[in-house]
């Protein structure tokens, strides 16, 4: 008899599950399980197969990002440029080549160290400025990045970037200096490597801050 009523119980359970489950909408379950599935390779194939904006006319290669799995930094740019459109990778040209200077200063290594990635993962034609539809389009692929990654500290670089991940409208010059919260994890905003390149008088002096403060929060985490 008792064991009749743990087998009626049980019965039970399950049935309040299933309906719980069809009551609630299984799409919900449906994306959790999605996202507990994620994998950065996933999220690379559909990135090369992407066709969400207009980028995917004019692209040579897509570039998803590149890092290890277990990043300390996240350093997140605009878009590619010409050479990260011809080899797939991001920030290969001179401005990536200077922002591993501003890295190896403070002791990160792209290959050890660094997830590098962008906003946009198809080259703007002409170096433009990436349109608010494309960012629109492309951010859900960066969200995913972001939280399959979990990198201690994300670096912004430029105002475009910086823009997107704080929510804020100010230009660069005055979003820098502080430190943001991006959905639970701690963001930096400092200028972009190509501007610095352009105006070294002005610009070196606030990134070797704001990189100071990259290393003080990477130290104390
Ligand atoms: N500038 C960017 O913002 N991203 C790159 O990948 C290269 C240059
Ligand atoms: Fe897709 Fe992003 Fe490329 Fe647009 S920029 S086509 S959204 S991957």
């Amino acid at each position: 008899m008792k064991n009749n009523e743990k087998i009626l119980a049980d019965f039970c359970d399950v049935l309040n599950l299933t309906t719980d489950y069809l009551t609630t909408g299984n799409k919900s379950k449906h994306s959790e399980f999605e996202i507990l599935s994620d994998s950065m390779e996933q999220i690379e194939k559909e990135i090369d197969l992407c066709t969400k904006c207009r980028l995917c006319e004019t692209r040579t290669n897509t570039v998803p990002g590149r890092g290890p799995q277990n990043p300390r930094l996240m350093i997140i740019g605009e878009g590619p440029g010409a050479e990260e459109d011809k080899t797939g990778l991001p920030f290969v040209g001179r401005a990536g080549k200077y922002m591993d200077k501003w890295m190896d200063a403070i002791g990160l290594k792209r290959e050890k160290d660094l997830f590098i990635g962008n906003i946009v993962k198809c080259r703007p034609p002409g170096n433009r400025d990436p349109l608010p539809e494309e960012m629109t389009a492309c951010l859900p692929y960066l969200e995913r990045q972001i939280k399959l990654l979990k990198p201690d500290l994300i670096l912004s670089v430029g105002r475009i970037s910086s823009q997107v991940l704080t929510g804020r409208s100010e230009g660069i010059g005055r979003l820098r200096g502080r430190t943001y919260d991006y959905k639970g994890t701690a963001l930096i905003p400092t200028y972009h490597p190509s501007g610095v390149l352009r105006n070294p008088n002005e610009y070196r002096k606030p990134v070797w801050e704001d990189l100071k403060r990259v290393k003080a929060y990477l130290d104390e985490h």
